[in-house]
């Protein structure tokens, strides 16, 4: 890629960056700031080619250098293809947490070429499948069971990818048409079912066992059905489904051992739907129902949790 790009008119500075989750830094921001002011002005672009994290990092960097300048996003893994190339939102973290520092700065253009996913492990096409399932899980039943059907046959052949990548995407667009930057009450929260939990996991983890995303982010759905179950917003068929599905494409599903950690108390108490001392969860109406807004106040979430089937 970067050879065409060196043959076009244009001038091209080449930034390689480790893409992994510890990119997403502010060391990360300050070492692309040094690459970058002494040769950009407004009409430069940046082009990020990589998954999620790199997307997140450079779109941020985009964001505020120069108070913003455009981005382009090739996004090459499964998850950055159904998920985090849409929607503008970008990140890095925080020693406080996942996330915390970031904006919004849609990309002029994402390219999905899914070729790039060839050199995925199974293991990486599995976690992006989770937040395409997540997608399912919020607005489409009958995606859903398709995915419960075929799963054995998607993880097997990348060529089946592509209409799964463009409905995921079709999905996400649909809510965030509605609700572009997230206002409170907005359908775009939706977006975030099990991420609360996904976020705290991913961060006590961070430097042993660290989780990928979509792993995290399987155990968050099924604290999300559990509570949504305890709650009454949903029946305990469709959790059962959920957690089975998610136990046939080899992702993880016990997620108490890190619910009941201490630190997962720390990282409520910084998630970015608090108001005050309430803590915000996407519950689940089932599969495909949509989804409620639960607050509760933060000290009140370990005695919910408590209650909790843990089958
Ligand atoms: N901005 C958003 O809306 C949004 C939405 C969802 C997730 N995210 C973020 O995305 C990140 C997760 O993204 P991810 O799952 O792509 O993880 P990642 O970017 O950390 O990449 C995972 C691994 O895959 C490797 N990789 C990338 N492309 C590859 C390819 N084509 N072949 C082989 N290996 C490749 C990377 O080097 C890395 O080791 C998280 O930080 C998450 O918070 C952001
Ligand atoms: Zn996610």
């Amino acid at each position: 890629m970067l050879p065409s790009l060196e043959k076009s008119a244009y001038e091209i500075l080449s930034v390689p960056l480790k893409g992994n989750e510890s990119i997403k830094s502010l060391e990360t921001f300050i070492f692309l700031e040094n690459k970058l002011l002494p040769f950009i002005d407004r009409q430069t672009t940046l082009i990020a080619i990589g998954g999620g994290a790199i997307g997140d990092v450079v779109g941020f960097s985009a964001s505020v250098l120069l108070r913003g300048i455009p981005w382009i996003y090739l996004p090459t893994t499964l998850l950055s293809q159904v998920d985090s190339s849409i929607g503008g939102k970008t990140a890095i973290n925080s020693t406080f947490g996942k996330n915390l520092i970031g904006s919004f700065h849609f990309p002029s253009l994402v390219i999905t070429d899914t070729t790039f996913l060839k050199t995925l492990t199974k293991k990486q096409i599995a976690s992006g499948l989770v937040e395409l399932t997540k997608h399912a899980l919020i607005e489409d039943r009958d995606l859903f069971d398709e995915l419960e059907q075929n799963h054995t046959k998607i993880l097997n052949d990348i060529d089946l990818l592509p209409s799964y990548i463009f409905k995921s995407i079709q999905l996400k667009v649909k809510i965030i048409d509605q609700d572009w930057f997230e206002e409170d009450q907005g359908t775009r929260q939706y977006l975030n079912l099990g991420h609360t939990f996904a976020h705290a996991f991913e961060s006590i983890t961070k430097n042993e066992n660290s989780l990928l995303h979509g792993e995290a982010v399987a155990l968050g759905l099924c604290a999300a059905y559990d509570l949504a179950v305890q709650q009454g917003a949903c029946c305990v068929q469709d959790r059962d489904r959920v957690k089975n599905y998610l136990n046939s494409i080899d992702m993880p599903t016990y997620y108490q051992e890190l619910l009941f950690s201490d630190k997962t108390q720390k990282y409520f108490k910084v998630d970015k739907k608090k108001k005050g001392e309430k803590i915000t969860f996407i519950l689940p109406k089932g599969i495909g129902k949509g989804c409620h807004l639960f607050s509760v106040s933060q000290p009140n979430t370990q005695k919910i949790f408590s209650l909790f089937s843990v089958n």
